[in-house]
């Protein structure tokens, strides 16, 4: 990562942009980051978290049936999707569960998009003894119901949010107003690497045991250092904590793939850096490549992936586009759909929506490498909790009659 010029800035990115009474809050949090960052105790006790909690470290598995399909690369795929609660964001949360103790704090919000990061903070917050409140926008609640129906189980409120375009910007502007109004019990646990500083920088240090571990199985397995990493981008956490093992080795490309939606030509996508439709601006606390109108207004996204959709992206990843060391590209619905039809014939691995889109991009360029080249895909999250935009996509029709059936039944309840 290119050393910052300003404290949280990335070249000309990141910032904190936060309402004056914030200010102490802010201080406190940079003040107890730094601490846990300094102090090697603080990441040993994360590392044994996770490997006792959280499935870690996570396997790096040889995709041999996709490797030989497309004939080319050997494709690994990083297993993200196997960590307690089924995604990456339990890396993150774990780890600001852990900062959260030391600061003295008792509740914790957290906005959500794909429900996973919701899920995985209402968990910490039961493991750890916090109160829980999530934000998520009402359009999010109804495409990921079962992930609400948990973190209520796991005893979160879960607030659905009504304004705007009801998806996940909306969610974090109502997780600051909450934040405003109870700073002093209540850390906002922020899910991805966007954001005032030090959220960026934090989230990226705790997803980064992602890209130590791939490195370090990647030259057991293989022997050498893969040609390129894939990895899904919403607002960039899982492809910061993969990419952060290969940032120094110049050899071995980053890929980061957006949500293209319904196509880059329609404008129902969520490409910031992947299309020519954003443009760099100041909203939620930071200054990053927002898709917004020329009156700075945020413009409504679409994907098929619910942890994609979102107006900005990390503004460490802004500055890795501007230096050229990480390739952007976008996939989009359809061509997701069907990276993940081929995925679970192929392997019996189910990917979440999100990180198919890391798949569609690695097939289409798989098959034009040497088959002693590697290539790792981040799989940053399982595919259950879709299961009903996928089967709904697939138009499964044993699936629609199996749901027209428990419909009836609650009706006659
Ligand atoms: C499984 C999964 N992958 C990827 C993402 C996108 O987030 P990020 O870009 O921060 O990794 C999400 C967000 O909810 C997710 O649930």
């Amino acid at each position: 990562m290119r050393i910052m010029n300003k404290p949280g800035y990335y070249g000309q990115w990141g910032g904190a942009f936060i309402p004056e009474i914030l200010y102490e809050t802010f201080r406190e949090l940079n003040a107890a980051f730094a601490k846990c960052r300094a102090d090697k105790a603080f990441w040993q006790e994360y590392v044994e978290l996770m490997s006792t909690y959280s499935c870690r470290p996570t396997p790096l598995t040889h995709a041999e049936n996709l490797s030989r399909h497309f004939g080319g690369a050997q494709i690994f795929i990083k297993r993200e999707d196997l960590n307690h609660t089924g995604a990456h964001k339990a890396n993150n949360v774990m780890g600001q569960g852990l900062l959260v103790k030391r600061m003295g704090k008792t509740r914790v919000i957290a906005e959500t998009g794909a429900g996973q990061h919701g899920v995985a903070t209402a968990t910490m917050a039961a493991k750890f003894g916090f109160a829980c409140t999530i934000y998520m926008g009402e359009e999010d609640v109804q495409r990921q119901r079962p992930n609400v129906f948990w973190m209520e189980k796991l005893g979160a409120t879960v607030v659905p949010v009504t304004s705007g375009s009801r998806t996940l910007k909306d969610a974090i502007n109502e997780a600051f107003r909450d934040w405003v109004a109870n700073m002093d019990d209540t850390h906002y646990v922020m899910g991805t690497v966007c954001g005032p500083h030090p959220f960026p920088a934090m989230v990226a240090w705790f997803q980064s045991i992602i890209g130590i571990e791939a490195r370090k199985q990647i030259m057991q397995y293989f022997g050498k250092l893969p040609a390129q990493v894939y990895a899904c981008v919403g607002g960039g956490s899982n492809a910061m904590g993969i990419f952060q093992g290969f940032l120094d080795d110049r050899e071995v490309e980053l890929i980061g793939v957006e949500a293209g939606g319904k196509g880059i030509e329609s404008k129902q996508h969520a490409a910031r850096l992947a299309s020519q439709d954003a443009s760099p601006g100041v909203a939620q606390g930071y200054k990053t490549m927002f898709l917004q109108d020329s009156d700075g207004q945020m413009c409504d996204t679409h994907s098929v992936a619910a942890g994609l959709d979102y107006i900005g992206v990390s503004p460490i990843l802004s500055d890795l586009w501007e230096q050229g060391r990480v390739r952007f590209e976008s996939a989009t619905d359809a061509e997701v759909m069907a990276a993940l039809d081929l995925t679970i014939k192929q392997e019996g691995i189910i990917p979440a929506l999100e990180s198919a889109h890391a798949f569609v991009h690695a097939f289409k360029e798989a098959g034009q490498l040497r088959k002693d080249q590697a290539i790792i895909i981040n799989q940053s999250g399982r595919g259950d909790k879709d299961i009903f935009t996928i089967a709904h996509a697939f138009d499964d029709p044993s699936w629609k009659a199996f749901i027209r059936e428990k419909g009836k039944q609650y009706a006659a309840d």
